[in-house]
């Protein structure tokens, strides 16, 4: 059996919405302080609220990327606030698994996409909680040996 699943290495070898947001409505970039790995997600945001585009960068591992690749379907064309529920494990289980020192990848991830909704909350002066948005650029990973 392969270390990857079917789906990982689809997200793996084609990517969806690789690249850069010119003057996008949130930027979100985090890194995992445990490989160095950076992953960058940039959003736009329509006046109703939905994500209408978003697009990511990372330097990582095959994991990092599907991962990213993954949660960038996973919000586009939803509201805003729901993209901040997304979790790592949802993003697992929707490549359908990762191997479990491989999981650490995928909270890359989420912290990306919640440091994008934070920028744009930001940016447009909205109010919000700040217990469910990191205030750090660090996903939960930095502090492990
Ligand atoms: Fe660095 Fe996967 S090993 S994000």
């Amino acid at each position: 059996m392969s270390l990857y699943s079917e789906k990982v290495m689809d997200h793996f070898t084609n990517p969806r919405n690789v690249g850069k947001i010119e003057n996008a409505d949130g930027v979100g970039e985090v890194g995992n302080a445990r490989c160095g790995d950076i992953m960058k997600i940039y959003i736009n945001v329509s006046d109703s609220g939905i994500i209408e585009d978003v697009k990511f960068n990372t330097f990582g591992c095959a994991s990092a990327i599907a991962s990213s690749s993954m949660a960038t379907e996973m919000i586009k064309g939803k509201p805003v606030n729901e993209a901040l529920e997304l979790t790592n494990k949802a993003v697992v289980e929707a490549l359908d698994g990762l191997p479990p020192v491989k999981v650490h990848c995928s909270v890359l991830a989420e912290e990306a996409v919640k440091a994008a909704v934070k920028d744009y909350y930001n940016k447009k002066g909205i109010a919000y909680d700040h217990s469910v948005l990191p205030e750090s650029s660090c996903c939960s990973c930095c502090g492990e040996k």
